[in-house]
């Protein structure tokens, strides 16, 4: 399929749901207006793993205004082998926090009450929850993960890493490890449930709509067509509403349970830090073989990952790593651990965000091991083809995003030496790291295009915008794939009422969602052309087209790269750790709209940063849940955490990864954060921290 011409994209045009969102009129998917809702709210398990030997529900069932109690003894059956979705369906307790009943009652606050009047008896057996004890121990829980997300080899072996190891003149072998982070969008995750004879309609929080009516559909053995899903608005998701989980399975049940009541159910910020995933803790092994001018001779990265004995999900943490350098001996490996845990999922650059702090961490103590600068050390191992495909890049700008970084960052005043700069009782120091991401596109969506003879189009598709400004995006590429003005677009997404879309996610969806509206206006302006004289008829025209595949796959690797810059500021005394400047660079093919680009940029900037100095889920290892489960006590960076974030891109002109020349920028922005700023911390103290998040405690040893 031919490129198309860029003049609404590139536009910086403000949300077109901006003034919505400030007035309040957009709706969430709480916030929709039911007749006679009911609420719901869950019991969850108090072990981390065993049977439930009784329930007593006698005395919430006789609290005024409780409309039921749902147990596994009375839940309604479910048809799914998705261990995730199968909520009340035996005695079985797979984790701590897992749900073992529910109340639907007339008020919240009812069901909330009522809830912790339910009685639940256990027979619990010792648990096993910690990855760390599992990895050196029980190497019988460690096996090869069945498939990683989005799909890419997991083992990439290539030369032999041992021997040219045992040969290098220069070595780097470390581990890194990273910790259990939980998501915590703004919106929790939200459901209204409604039951009729035609089936379900569920208003939901929810980063895919089609897949939650796939997932539903087939648990309740319906037809999707009976399950319709409504997501107009997200207020954040970063991963945690991109598969359907136990709390939708568990609204939707409940509404069939108290037949003609809607039932509302929103989760608790604690209960999200059990319900919704995260992402996998990992511990990783880096070794890195160069000869004294700084050339890998070998690259090997191993990771090892938990996940939860209900379902699989392995975050693929070595994803980056066959894509970075070149080095003749090269290999990937990942393990998952299956424990006693709820189950992670993907997480913003699942892989990436862990990997690449690994790996260029590690990049960089190669660098002082061979008293080279980093960045030099980067250039001198750039690849000329995909060093695990073997194929072209459709465009690479790594060391363009290194120079452009390094001259806006002013890099060259650097001294190399560790604790060389001091302000008051302040270590300064400064770091590199290089970020990547793949450009995706995931099968399963449709458009279609209304002409109208107004001179108006109508755009339909069942995509969501989570709050990234893909319903303001979209309508750009719409408007320059029907050589149109933004003014004529009617984009309608958010609905299955609309075609089937992929879920928000893997930075795809400017790629998936564009690409089908791309095919769609493309037909409809041939059918115009050849049919109609040019010219839309009375009655209007319509055309549906799906994503196409990307023919240009076979011939190049695509991916987006970045460079991160990061100063920190380490107090000598206290160990405090300030992070002042933030410096990106990214080239991610066409940025369609640079203001909301610039958004998507800076947030997973200053998330990185987040995850580099401040959020981790702290298990309760003799109970088997995180115990910082709220906001007061999860610290995520807020603006007094942030210092000066600046955003740069380099303008690429790719015709081969999709008609728009896009590439994603959703996720790129948190990869290469961690590392960066662990190299500046290094810089500045002369401590290298491996160990995720980096707090004050485990820099005063040094
Ligand atoms: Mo993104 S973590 O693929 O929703």
């Amino acid at each position: 399929m031919s490129t198309i011409t860029p003049r609404a994209m590139g536009q910086a045009l403000d949300r077109l749901d901006g003034a919505d969102k400030v007035r309040g009129l957009a709706r969430y998917a709480f916030e929709h207006p039911v007749d006679h809702p009911a609420y719901l709210f869950p019991v969850q398990s108090t072990v981390a793993v065993g049977r439930i030997t009784g329930i007593d529900r006698s005395q919430a069932s006789a609290q005024p205004g409780v409309l039921a109690v749902l147990t596994y003894h009375n839940a309604p059956r479910l048809s799914t082998e998705d261990g995730e979705l199968r909520v009340l369906q035996s005695d079985e307790v797979a984790f701590r926090g897992q749900i073992v009943a529910a109340v639907i009652a007339e008020t919240s606050e009812i069901a909330r009450h009522a809830a912790s009047l339910v009685r639940v008896d256990y027979e619990g057996r010792t648990h096993n929850v910690d990855l760390r004890a599992e990895v050196p121990g029980h190497r019988e829980h460690l096996r090869v993960p069945n498939e990683v997300l989005p799909l890419f080899p997991m083992d990439t072996a290539e030369g032999d890493v041992d021997a040219a190891m045992a040969s290098a003149a220069v070595r780097v072998d470390e581990v890194y490890s990273t910790p259990w982070y939980t998501h915590n969008a703004l919106e929790p995750h939200t459901t209204i449930a409604c039951w009729t004879e035609e089936g379900f309609t569920l208003h939901l929080s929810t980063q895919g709509v089609t897949g939650i009516q796939a997932g539903v559909a087939q648990a309740f053995r319906l037809d999707p067509s009976q399950v319709r899903v409504i997501s107009p608005h997200v207020g954040g998701a970063f991963g945690s509403k991109v598969y359907p989980r136990a709390d939708v399975v568990l609204a939707a049940m409940a509404a069939r349970s108290v037949p003609g009541r809607p039932v509302k159910f929103a989760l608790t910020r604690q209960q999200t830090f059990s319900l919704t995933g995260y992402r996998p803790p990992t511990i990783q092994r880096v070794r890195l073989g160069a000869g004294s001018d700084g050339r890998l001779t070998a690259i090997d990265h191993r990771s090892i990952e938990q996940t939860s004995k209900l379902k699989e999900f392995a975050e693929h943490s070595t994803r980056a790593t066959p894509s970075m350098y070149a080095a003749p001996n090269r290999g990937t490996q990942q393990w998952v651990a299956e424990l006693d845990v709820p189950t992670p999922t993907i997480m913003r650059a699942p892989g990436e965000a862990s990997g690449m702090f690994a790996l260029e961490s590690a990049m960089d103590e190669l660098a002082i091991a061979c008293g080279l600068d980093p960045i030099e050390l980067r250039i001198r191992n750039e690849p000329d083809t995909h060093p695990h495909f073997h194929l072209p890049f459709s465009s690479r700008n790594l060391v363009t995003c290194l120079r452009e970084g390094a001259r806006r960052f002013g890099w060259e005043r650097r001294d190399p030496t560790p604790r060389a700069r001091r302000e008051g009782g302040w270590l300064i120091g400064t770091g590199v790291a290089a970020a990547t991401y793949p450009v995706l596109r995931l099968p399963g969506s449709k458009a279609t295009i209304r002409a109208d003879a107004n001179g108006r189009y109508a755009v339909l598709i069942a995509a969501v915008d989570i709050g990234t400004g893909t319903r303001t995006a979209l309508t750009q590429v719409a408007a320059d794939a029907l050589q149109a003005d933004v003014e004529q677009i009617d984009l309608r997404l958010g609905d299955t009422a609309y075609p089937p879309a992929a879920e928000e996610g893997a930075s795809a969806g400017i790629t998936s969602w564009g690409a089908a509206i791309c095919a769609a206006a493309d037909q409809l302006r041939q059918r115009l052309a050849t049919e109609h004289g040019g010219t839309v008829p009375a009655d209007g025209l319509e055309i549906t087209a799906d994503t196409p595949e990307n023919e240009y796959l076979k011939q190049y690797a695509m991916h987006s790269f970045g460079a991160q810059f990061a100063e920190v500021r380490v107090h000598e005394e206290t160990g405090e750790i300030r992070v002042p400047r933030q410096l990106g660079v990214f080239a991610c093919g066409r940025i369609v709209n640079p203001k909301t680009a610039r958004s998507q940029l800076l947030g997973g900037m200053a998330w990185g940063l987040s995850m580099s100095l401040h959020e981790q889920s702290v298990l309760d290892l003799r109970f088997g849940h995180v115990v910082n489960h709220d906001l007061a006590q999860y610290h995520i960076s807020s603006n007094a955490d942030i210092g000066a974030v600046e955003v740069h891109w380099i303008e690429e002109d790719d015709p081969y990864v999709n008609p728009m020349g896009t590439k994603g920028v959703g996720e790129i922005g948190i990869v290469g954060v961690a590392a960066a700023i662990a190299n500046a911390v290094y810089h500045a103290t002369g401590i290298r921290i491996r160990d995720l998040p980096i707090t004050l405690d485990k820099l005063l040893p040094g």
